[in-house]
C-alpha cells in the first residue's frame, strides 16, 4: 500500500480553507524572540497572540497555516512521552485556521466537520468530539452552545463534556484562553471496537484513540493574578496535529508509520543495520520488554529528536547552556544517549540525518535545505563532546550501581544533581539509564539540590511583574515614530510594576514614540519622558511581542498628560554608526569569505558591534585586513542611505535583500539600502543617513563562538579612533620602556638574542656547579647499617637542578640513599632519592621519608617510592631536617 504523502495532505488542509476565504501564511520561525512567556513557538497561535490581546490589528479576518511548534518546555512539555509511544513529538506541525474578530462556533464547527469527513473522508462513525462542561472556581458555565451545533453532525453518544484541564485552552500561565472543543478519533480496529466503546476511551491516553485537533474559542485572557477578563473581541483559534492526522488518513497505528517519518526511520534502520518493527511498550512508564521494543523506542527517539534539533538550529538557535539553547541541547543529548546505548552507535550520527529531513521539507520549510551543512556540522560537534561526557558520566553509574543498591535501589538526589552539574548529564538522562538497570533516581532531592544552587546564586532572584494598569485606550497601533523623529510628543497608555532584586521600576506604554525598543541585535534607546511636572528616565526600551515597553525609574501621580519621548541622541548617532557599520562589515564578509556567511547573531550598541556568522575555519589576518579594506572604502565613498519602508517580501528578495533566517518578517518589510549593488538587507534598526558618518571601522577581535560560527567585534568613528590611540599608546610605551631604540623591532630580536645566551650561560653554570657538589658530596658518603647514606645541605638554583643533582649521584653511588636540602628563592627544599633495590625492598619509602622530614620545614611534598620531593615555608629548619633523615633512615633499616 503506498501511503499518502506528506505534501499531498498539507496541501489539502490549506487548499481547504483557501477556499472558506483564508490567507495563507507560511510558518513562524520555531524560536521566539521578543516574548518573555515563551521560548519557541507551543501552538500555531502564538505568533498571532498580538491579535487576540487586541495590541494589534490582524492583517487578514482570516489566516490558516502550518506552524512548526515545539512543546518541550513550559506549560506544554511532552519530552517524556517522546519515543515510547507513538503519537507525542517534540517538534510537530500544527495544522490551523484563525478567525480574528469573525466567524466562530458555527462555521469553526462546521468546516471542521467538513474537512475531516468529506476531504479526508475520515470515518464518521470513529470521531468523537467534546465540549467544556463549565468550572465553578472561574465562574464559567457549561459551553452547551458547542454541544448543540455538534448535535447537527453527529449523535449525543459522540458529543462528551470535558473539564478545564482538557476542555478550557490557555496558552501559558497568562494570556489568551476560552473553552475548546476537540475532535477525537478511534483508530482502532472493528473488532477492538465492539469491545469497548471509544468513547470510554477519549482522553484516556489510548495510543489509537487520540485528539486530533481543537478548536478553542477565544474569548478571555487570564491576567497574573489568576483572574479572568473578556477579550475585546471573539476569536477562533484551531490546531490539528498533523503528524496524527496523517496517521488517521494513511490508515496505520502510529505517526510514526506516516510518510512524515518513514523516510527518517528508514535511513536510521538502514544506517544502525537494525530493522525497524514498530512495536512500543503498552504504557510509557513501561519497561521495554523486548529487544525490538528497545531499538524501536531508539529509532522513534532519533527520528522525533533530529526535527527539532535540526530546524531550531536553522532558525537561529544553536545549543548552549542557558534557555532555549539548553533545551535543544538536552534533546540532542537525548537522542545520542539513545543512539548510544540502544543502537550501539558510538560514533557521531545524528547529523547524518540532516540532509534526509531537508529534502523531505524542502517544499514547506526550505530553511533547512539551504543550510544543511552549517547545521550538519553544529549537530556533529555537539555529538563530538557530549560522546565524550556521556562515556565519564557512564563510568561514573556503573560505579554507582552497586552502593546504589545496597541503600535501596535509589540513586540520591545530591549524587543525581553532580552527574547533571559536573557530567553534564540532565535528570531525565539519569532517570533513563537508571530505570534501564532497574533502579529509580530522588527526584525530589535533585529538585531540593537544584533548588538550593539557585538560591545560592545571586542570578536566581526572580522577577515580580504586576499585571498591567490601562491609563487611556485607543484602537491605534501604539507607533514608533523614530525612524523620522528625534523627540516625539506622547500619552501613557498603560503601566505596570516590576520588582527585580529588590529594585522597583515601572513598565509604561506609550500611543507612540521615538525610543527604539531592543531588536535585529540593536539595543534599545535610553533618554528621558519630560512631562510638564515631571521627567521620567527611561532606562530600558523593549519589545514584548508588538508593544514597545519602556522602564522608568519612577512614576508621577499624574499620567494622563502629555511627555515629550526624548532619547539620549549622542548614544544614539553611536549606535546608528555600529549598525549601518555591521551592514557594510556582513557585505565584505560574503566577498571575502565566501556566500555561505549567513549572519548568525549580531550585538549593536554604543560602544561595538558584534557579528556573528557562519563560517568553518578562522578568519585570517590577511583577510580580515581585506575585509576593513572594503569596508572603509565603502565609509569613504559616502554613499547615501536608501531606506524603503513596507516593501511587499517578494519584492525586497526580489532586490537581494539579505534576510535572516528565524527572523520573522511580516508580508512588508523595511529594506535598507547602502549601494544596490553592495549591501542590501532587510532592517529594522537605525541607520546613518550616509555611510561618510561612520568615520572609520576597526576590527578588534576574530574568534570561535561554536561550531561552525566565528565572531568579529569591531568599533567604530569616535570608538574606532579611542581604539587606535589606545594601541598607539601602548606601543609607544613600548618604545620608552626599551629606551627608544632606532629600530623597535630590531632591538627587540637582539634583546631575544642577549636573553637566549645569557639563560645558556646559566644552564652550563648550573651543570658546573652540580658537577663540583656531586664530587664533593660523593666524598661524604658513609655507610649505615647495609646502605651508602648520604645527607647534605646544597646549592641549587631550581628544584630541576636539584633533581639532576640527586639522579647524578644515584648514577654515580650503587645502593645510595640521598637525602639533599637546598634554599631556593628563599624557600626549603628537599629531595629524598633511594636506590631501586632499596625502594623495591620496601623497608624505606622516599615518599613517607620525604613527608615525615618537611615537617622541620613546615612543608610537605610527595612523589614516587625511590624519588620524592617536598618544599616547605621555614628555610631556618633544613639543618634540623638533614640532621633527622639520619636517624629515620637508621630505624627504617633496622
Ligand atoms: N491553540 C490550540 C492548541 O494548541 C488550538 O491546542
Amino acid at each position: 500500500m503506498s501511503l499518502p504523502t506528506a505534501s499531498h495532505v498539507r496541501q489539502q488542509f490549506l487548499d481547504f480553507f483557501a477556499s472558506k476565504g483564508h490567507h495563507i501564511v507560511p510558518s513562524a520561525p520555531i524560536v521566539v524572540k521578543d516574548d518573555p512567556t515563551l521560548l519557541f513557538i507551543n501552538s500555531g497561535m502564538a505568533p498571532f497572540k498580538d491579535y487576540f490581546l487586541g495590541n494589534k490589528p490582524a492583517p487578514y479576518k482570516r489566516i490558516a497555516d502550518t506552524q512548526k511548534c515545539l512543546r518541550v518546555s513550559g506549560k506544554h512539555n511532552d519530552l517524556e512521552e517522546v519515543g515510547y509511544d507513538t503519537y507525542h513529538h517534540t517538534m510537530f506541525e500544527m495544522l490551523g485556521n484563525w478567525s480574528f474578530g469573525d466567524y466562530f462556533k458555527k462555521e469553526a464547527i462546521a468546516w471542521a466537520w467538513e474537512l475531516l469527513t468529506e476531504v479526508f473522508k475520515l470515518d464518521k462513525d470513529r470521531l468523537y468530539v467534546t465540549y467544556f462542561e463549565g468550572d465553578t472556581g472561574d465562574n464559567l458555565g457549561a459551553d452547551t452552545e458547542t454541544q448543540e451545533l455538534w448535535r447537527q453532525y453527529t449523535t449525543d453518544d459522540r458529543i462528551l463534556p470535558g473539564n478545564k484541564k482538557d476542555n478550557f485552552w490557555e496558552m501559558g500561565d497568562t494570556g489568551p484562553c476560552g473553552p475548546c472543543t476537540e475532535i477525537h478519533i478511534d483508530l482502532r480496529s472493528e473488532e477492538e471496537r465492539a469491545q469497548k466503546s471509544g468513547r470510554e476511551l477519549v482522553n484516556a491516553d489510548h495510543p489509537q484513540v487520540v485528539e486530533v485537533w481543537n478548536n478553542v474559542f477565544m474569548e478571555f485572557q487570564r491576567l497574573a493574578d489568576k483572574s479572568l477578563v473578556k477579550l475585546p473581541a471573539q476569536h477562533v483559534d484551531t490546531g490539528m496535529g498533523f503528524e496524527r492526522l496523517m496517521m488517521a488518513v494513511s490508515g496505520v497505528k502510529s505517526n510514526y508509520d506516516t510518510d512524515v517519518f518513514q523516510p527518517l526511520i528508514q535511513f536510521i534502520a538502514k544506517e544502525v543495520g537494525v530493522e525497524y518493527h514498530g512495536t512500543a511498550p503498552a504504557t510509557v512508564n513501561d519497561q521495554p520488554a523486548t529487544e525490538n521494543e528497545k531499538t524501536d523506542i531508539a529509532i522513534r527517539v532519533i527520528a522525533d529528536h533530529i526535527r527539532t534539533i535540526a530546524f531550531t538550529i536553522a532558525d537561529g538557535q544553536l545549543p548552549s547552556n542557558v534557555k532555549a539553547g539548553y533545551v535543544i541541547r538536552r534533546i540532542l543529548r537525548r537522542a545520542v544517549r539513545y543512539a548510544f546505548s540502544s543502537l550501539n552507535q558510538k560514533q557521531p550520527f545524528l547529523f547524518k540525518l540532516v540532509p534526509v529531513l531537508a529534502d523531505q521539507m524542502a517544499g514547506i520549510f526550505p530553511e533547512l535545505k539551504q543550510q544543511t551543512a552549517f547545521v550538519q556540522r553544529v549537530i556533529e560537534e555537539e555529538e563530538i563532546s557530549f560522546l565524550k561526557t556521556l562515556e565519564n558520566g557512564l563510568r561514573r553509574i556503573d560505579a554507582l550501581e552497586e552502593s546504589t543498591r545496597a541503600n535501596g535501589s535509589r540513586i540520591d538526589g545530591k549524587t543525581a544533581f553532580e552527574l547533571s552539574d559536573t557530567f553534564g548529564f540532565p535528570l531525565d538522562l539519569t532517570a533513563l539509564i537508571a530505570r534501564e538497570k532497574g533502579l529509580t533516581v530522588d527526584e525530589e532531592g535533585f529538585k531540593q539540590e537544584l533548588e538550593e544552587q539557585k538560591k545560592r546564586s545571586r542570578n536566581a532572584q526572580e522577577t515580580e511583574q504586576s499585571d498591567w494598569t490601562i491609563v487611556a485606550d485607543t484602537d491605534e497601533q501604539p507607533a514608533f515614530v523614530g525612524y523620522d523623529l528625534d523627540a516625539a510628543p506622547a500619552h501613557i497608555l498603560r503601566y505596570r510594576k516590576t520588582t527585580a532584586k529588590g529594585k522597583t521600576e515601572y513598565q509604561v506604554v506609550l500611543d507612540q514614540t521615538a525610543f527604539y525598543a531592543e531588536s535585529g541585535g540593536q539595543v534599545g534607546d535610553t533618554g528621558f519622558l519630560e512631562g510638564d511636572f515631571a521627567t521620567l528616565r527611561v532606562v530600558d526600551t523593549k519589545k514584548e511581542n508588538d508593544l514597545i515597553v519602556h522602564t522608568v525609574l519612577d512614576l508621577p501621580e499624574d499620567l494622563t498628560g502629555e511627555f515629550m519621548t526624548r532619547p539620549d541622541a549622542a548614544r544614539r548617532t553611536q549606535i546608528r554608526q555600529n549598525h549601518s557599520a555591521t551592514h557594510l562589515l556582513q557585505a565584505a564578509l560574503r566577498e571575502v569569505l565566501g556566500a555561505h556567511v549567513q549572519q548568525k547573531g549580531s550585538l549593536v550598541n554604543e560602544k561595538l558591534l558584534r557579528f556573528d556568522f557562519s563560517h568553518f575555519t578562522k578568519v585570517t589576518d590577511d583577510q580580515l585586513r581585506q575585509i576593513e579594506r572594503i569596508v572603509n572604502e565603502k565609509i569613504r565613498q559616502q554613499i547615501p542611505l536608501e531606506e524603503r519602508r513596507n516593501v511587499p517580501i517578494a519584492e525586497a528578495k526580489n532586490l537581494g535583500a539579505m534576510a535572516l533566517f528565524g527572523e520573522k518578517y511580516g508580508e512588508f518589510v523595511r529594506v535598507i539600502t547602502f549601494d544596490k549593488d553592495y549591501s542590501v538587507e532587510l532592517c529594522g534598526g537605525l541607520h546613518v543617513p550616509n555611510t561618510g558618518s561612520i568615520g572609520y571601522l576597526k576590527i578588534t577581535t576574530e574568534s570561535a563562538v561554536g561550531a561552525g560560527v566565528r565572531r568579529i567585534e569591531a568599533v567604530t568613528g569616535a570608538g574606532a579612533e579611542a581604539y587606535v590611540d589606545q594601541q598607539l599608546d601602548l606601543l609607544t610605551q613600548v618604545r620608552e620602556t626599551l629606551g627608544n631604540p632606532q629600530h623597535l623591532i630590531t632591538s627587540i630580536e637582539k634583546q631575544n638574542e642577549e636573553i637566549a645566551a645569557l639563560r645558556k650561560q646559566i644552564e652550563q653554570f648550573a651543570q658546573q656547579s652540580i658537577n663540583q657538589q656531586k664530587e664533593q658530596l660523593v666524598g661524604q658518603v658513609k655507610p649505615l647499617n647495609s646502605v651508602n647514606f648520604l645527607a647534605a645541605q646544597v646549592q641549587a638554583s631550581s628544584a630541576d637542578a636539584l633533581k639532576t643533582l640527586a639522579f647524578n649521584l644515584r648514577q654515580a653511588l650503587p645502593n645510595l640513599v640521598a637525602v639533599l636540602g637546598a634554599e631556593i628563592d628563599g624557600k626549603p627544599q628537599l629531595a629524598v632519592m633511594l636506590d631501586d633495590e632499596i625502594a623495591k625492598g620496601g623497608k624505606l619509602n622516599a615518599t613517607t621519608l620525604v613527608r615525615e622530614l618537611a615537617k622541620e620545614i613546615q612543608g610537605g611534598g610527595g612523589g614516587q617510592p625511590f624519588f620524592a620531593t617536598a618544599g616547605g615555608k621555614n628555610v631556618a629548619g633544613l639543618p634540623a631536617a638533614i640532621a633527622k633523615a639520619e636517624e629515620l633512615v637508621g630505624k627504617g633499616l633496622a
